[in-house]
């Protein structure tokens, strides 16, 4: 089985899908790996490293010739696949609802398109699971971007100058980048406080030394739906949730969001008029700014400033550490692959279980439900 490792080429992605270390795992393995000339040179990665780990490197041809599965962090486009294997498995991030006329042409080719962001969220699944892998890191670089903006410190300093007093700050959706914005503001010194529908996180939150904020006493407070993700909230929920977040939030200098509701649009949590209660010089980040947003005002790849409120709308938070998010974007497609790898047949077989969650195409047919609705 030959595994081909694109360059990327959606602009601003500086990941790479395979690193050194996988590309020796999966020789192990018994594949034949072929890197595109500088794939990983944004993450950190030059060829010698690649060809030292046992892939041969070349042209996107050349890597892409009789290749069986090809790896990405980002879906490729479909006509840039020539050369590779008929019924070519593509495995990546696929924005499968984003990018629905891509999946439509990588059934028309005839290529196997598996989204990695489709795996279930089961025990056996977690060390394949991308979405975990990359909001663990994004969580942790708001919190870094939302301190490089801030004009202020985040610890309490005592000095013979006097007291700089610490940062307030606000995770809104504890999910797993919520859960490491909150360690990671702790870390720097910041008293933080949290909220979410999940009434699950409210120990989590304490576990992590911070205040959970928490609408009580109303109904349909239980946010937790279908695979421990969010659902979407009452009317009434929502109501009393704006104004518990109203008084909070403006006594905060920083505010990190992160709520998502799988299949929606991004739920709306901070509005203009709120953003005009908070101190000057405050800034908040929007993790969920791509899928719409969590702030009104925010926008995607910018920094704006509203109200003297800086809001921070970074894309593909998860490249902006590009060296730790392809180490762990790699090793999520090495532990998917190399755990159903069939021996004799030299190449991976997938169970129901996981196989029918992911794929998105087979036989020229678009064959995944949640596309088909
Ligand atoms: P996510 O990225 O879909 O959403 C982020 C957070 O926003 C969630 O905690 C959600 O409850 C929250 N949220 C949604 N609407 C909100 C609102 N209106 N106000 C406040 N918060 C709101 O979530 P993520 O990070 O994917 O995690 C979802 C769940 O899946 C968690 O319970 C997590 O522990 C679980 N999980 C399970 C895994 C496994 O078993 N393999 C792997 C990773 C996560």
């Amino acid at each position: 089985m030959k595994i081909a490792v694109l360059k990327e080429s959606a602009a601003g992605e500086r990941r790479v899908s395979a690193t050194p270390e996988t590309v020796k795992k999966f020789v192990g393995l018994g594949a034949e790996v072929a890197v595109e000339a500088g794939a990983g040179l944004t993450a950190s990665i030059d060829d010698a490293a690649y060809a030292a780990a046992g892939a041969s490197v070349g042209t996107r041809a050349e890597a892409l010739a009789g290749a069986g599965i090809v790896l990405g962090v980002q879906g490729p486009s479909p006509d840039s696949l020539g050369g590779a294997a008929p019924g070519a498995w593509i495995v990546a991030g696929l924005n499968p609802f984003g990018e629905r006329g891509r999946v439509d042409a990588y059934a028309a080719a005839g290529f196997e398109a598996l989204a990695m962001e489709f795996m279930p969220r089961i025990t056996r699944a977690q060390s394949m699971d991308i979405l975990s892998s990359q909001s663990n890191l994004s969580g942790y670089k708001a919190v870094l971007d939302a301190a490089a903006e801030y004009g202020r410190a985040f610890p309490m300093m005592m000095t013979a100058a006097g007291t700089v007093s610490a940062a307030k700050c606000f995770v809104m959706g504890v999910g797993v980048a919520g859960l490491q914005a909150i360690a990671t503001a702790r870390r720097l010194g910041a008293q933080v406080s949290a909220t979410d529908v999940r009434s699950a996180t409210k120990e989590q939150i304490q576990s992590l030394g911070a205040k959970p904020i928490f609408v009580e006493n109303v109904a349909g407070i239980e946010g937790e739906g279908a695979g421990g993700y969010a659902t979407e909230m009452s009317e009434e929920y929502q109501k009393a949730q704006a104004e518990l977040v109203s008084a909070h939030i403006a006594k905060q200098d920083i505010v990190i969001t992160t709520a998502l509701i799988p299949g929606r649009p991004a739920p709306r949590l901070i509005s203009d008029a709120q953003i005009a209660t908070m101190r000057a010089g405050s800034v908040i980040v929007d993790l969920a700014v791509e899928q719409g947003g969590n702030v009104e005002g925010a926008v995607a790849g910018e920094v704006v400033e509203r109200h003297g409120v800086k809001i921070v709308g970074h894309k593909n938070v998860p490249s902006r550490l590009a060296a730790d998010s392809s180490a762990l974007f790699a090793r999520n497609l090495f532990n998917f692959l190399s755990a159903f790898w069939d021996k004799e047949k030299g190449a991976p077989v997938l169970d129901e279980e996981i196989g029918d969650a992911i794929r998105l195409t087979q036989g020229g047919k678009v064959v995944n439900p949640r596309l088909l609705g």
